[in-house]
């Protein structure tokens, strides 16, 4: 604390904060879930338009694959959109974006609404129909959230890859879809450099397939090549009458769906070396994500919400795209870097469109920490009300940085523990909770959370164990696309009736939930997630490397960096070159995020009699620590 004094261990919400939450009561909430889990989801889900009401809120017949709001028809488009622009909403701001270079462009429910129904109507004449697959792999343009809308307006099933990947992860993702049409831009800006989205997009494709159709929005205007017959321009095709629609004027029908029809699919890293295809629907997806947002950042009508994630991410999918349209708020959107052209950067920007709650990651408060109060007591933050944070665990100092000199002890943080698979907050504070800083708290209401031994069986208070959930919630995954098997046996085989989460946690005397981290071979670095086969596949297709092993060790900023563990094959020497050319190949396949930190040039590698690498050997040995002593869960 900035007086010296001891830390308080509640951080208790203030009576205004209170007085004018959404949600007053955690425990009402938690108690009406707790009795009639049905019921509780089912009086969110009525805020909704449903061309046709469910006849089940929950089908756990078939369990683990649980279906929500079963016989219901919706669309999640046509409550973010449709629902909106025929009201007084379609002159408010959906959507404020700021380019790295300074430029903005602003979009009203409107305005948004036109240019989905437009590119919607693109992508129909292009033979884009319902349950075709769509890979989005752009920049953070405000055509990147147009595009998955426009997707899921004609039932398509978007597949967004971060912009920040590359070839091969790109590659792997456009192929394992089967996507016949993939959207792209020239290029994307990111610290004052062009990204190469479109190059990245055509080396993908030499070997992808069913790709038909590449549109290309153009941001930078650099020069990429364009392949006739196969690129468009995403302006061409706009000024074309076939983003009009039949009856003319920029009007598209939006599709019908099922409930539990998919909405979109978003690969993410596993424990074996091929990404998964999470896969999430329109009905159950839309309750979850839009109640959380509601309650936990306690969004009103007037405010200004910025998640600071990429769409390109979970967290992006679910609280910058389809969770603010839900609401009917106003959303802010960033294309850079958060330092460009200084570290002010972000901090100006509270200022200057007076943002009211805004949601970021560990790594980037620990990255704009270090360089000092300076930057963001230049300006007035006085706008803030909330604050959040995901993606790891945030370590107390950086919670308390945060709250002292961004939310001026005038802001709870709200600190989310969730997953690409649960589509929705799920061990989240409420504004009217105490905070402990550190800790997600306690489960949403309706979500049942419990930590657990090998056997399945709840640890004592204080102990550390696996986080497991006991009960579906909507906004769950379905399946894995076109692997119901691994569906099953990653997430419902370790416990059966549980979905593990490989996650592991403890419980303190208030109940409160403190992650500690994951227990797979699936690492956090930066808050992204990657899987430490995949990284050692990349190091393995180098023609120098017999074997490969990696280990996330701990690391100021990125909570955890890459340490990579290397064989050479016979007739190569280690050398700095050789460090640096192979750090280079992972960021080449993977992407610059998958850079290893280090290169470490080995004879051998610890194994299992069974030749599993051991993982947790090298990180003790790394860390100085007695061999047995670093984890008891991995293995
Ligand atoms: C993993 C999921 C969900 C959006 C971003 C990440 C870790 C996430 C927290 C948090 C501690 C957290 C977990 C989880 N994680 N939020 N608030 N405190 N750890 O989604 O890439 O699917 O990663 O991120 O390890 O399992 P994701």
């Amino acid at each position: 604390m900035s007086n010296g004094q001891e830390a308080p261990v509640f951080y208790k919400p203030s009576p205004e904060i209170v007085a004018n939450a959404n949600a007053k009561s955690y425990e009402e909430l938690a108690r009406h879930a707790s009795e009639d889990l049905p019921g509780f989801w089912a009086k969110q889900a009525e805020q909704f338009e449903w061309f046709q009401k469910w006849d089940t809120v929950l089908d756990e017949s078939a369990a683990p694959f649980y279906k929500w709001f079963t016989g219901g028809k919706t669309n999640i488009v046509y409550n973010c959109l449709d629902r909106h622009v025929a009201t007084w909403r379609r002159n408010k701001l959906a959507l404020i974006w700021e380019g790295e270079n300074g430029e903005v462009r602003t979009f009203s429910y409107h305005a948004l609404n036109r240019e989905v129904c437009k590119f919607a109507n693109v992508l129909r004449s292009m033979g884009v129909k319902k349950g075709d697959r769509v890979t989005i792999y752009m920049g953070r343009v405000p055509e990147l959230p147009i595009a998955m809308l426009a997707c899921a307006k004609i039932g398509a099933i978007h597949s967004v890859v971060y912009g920040g990947f590359s070839v091969e992860a790109l590659h792997g993702r456009l192929e394992d879809s089967q996507s016949n049409v993939a959207i792209t831009c020239d290029g994307g800006y990111m610290n004052g450099k062009i990204v190469e989205l479109k190059k990245i997009m055509d080396e993908a494709l030499k070997r992808a397939a069913t790709v038909e159709h590449v549109i290309v929005f153009k941001r930078t205007g650099h020069d990429v090549p364009m392949e006739a017959g196969r690129d468009y321009w995403y302006h061409d095709l706009m000024a074309l009458p076939i983003a009009r629609s039949a009856a003319g004027g920029n009007r598209c029908e939006t599709e019908v769906m099922d409930a539990e029809d998919p909405l979109f699919m978003l690969y993410t890293s596993g424990t074996t070396g091929k990404p998964k295809a999470i896969l999430h629907t329109h009905g159950g997806y839309m309750v979850g994500v839009a109640t959380t947002l509601k309650w936990v950042f306690d969004l009103k009508e007037e405010d200004r919400w910025w998640c600071a994630a990429d769409p390109g991410w979970v967290t992006g999918h679910s609280y910058i795209v389809y969770g603010p349209l839900l609401l009917g708020a106003t959303s802010f959107m960033y294309e850079g870097a958060p330092t460009y052209p200084y570290p002010n950067r972000w901090w100006s920007m509270v200022e200057k469109y007076g943002i009211n709650v805004l949601y970021t990651a560990p790594t980037a408060i620990r990255g704009l920490m270090r360089f000092g109060e300076a930057w963001p007591n230049r300006h007035d933050l006085s706008s803030l009300r909330l604050l959040g944070t995901v993606g790891e665990p945030i370590n107390p100092e950086a919670w308390r940085w945060y709250h002292r000199v961004i939310g001026k002890e005038r802001c709870p943080i709200m600190d989310t523990w969730w997953q690409t698979e649960t589509g929705m907050f799920m061990i989240t504070p409420l504004p009217v909770v105490d905070l402990k800083p550190g800790s997600a708290t306690r489960p949403f209401p309706g979500v049942v959370a419990d930590i657990v031994d090998d056997q399945g069986r709840p640890v004592a208070t204080g102990e550390e164990g696996y986080l497991v959930l006991k009960r579906p919630w909507p906004a769950m995954l379905r399946t894995i696309y076109r692997d119901p098997d691994r569906y099953v046996q990653q997430y419902w085989t370790k416990y059966p009736g549980l979905y593990f989460t490989g996650d592991s946690a403890r419980r303190d005397e208030d109940g409160y939930f403190w992650i500690i981290g994951r227990v797979d071979d699936v690492l956090k670095v930066s808050g992204y997630r990657l899987g430490t086969a995949e990284i050692e596949s990349a190091l393995v297709s180098h023609p120098a490397v017999a074997e490969a092993a990696a280990i996330g060790l701990p690391h100021e900023i990125k909570g955890n960096a890459i340490h990579t563990y290397v064989i050479l094959k016979a007739g190569h020497e280690p050398s700095e070159a050789l460090a640096e050319e192979l750090k280079v190949h992972v960021g080449h396949e993977l992407g610059p995020i998958a850079r290893p930190e280090k290169i470490n040039f080995v004879p051998q590698l610890p194994k299992t009699r069974s030749g599993k690498i051991m993982r947790r050997v090298l990180r003790a040995r790394a860390l100085g620590l007695p061999e047995g002593d670093v984890t008891t869960l991995e293995e």
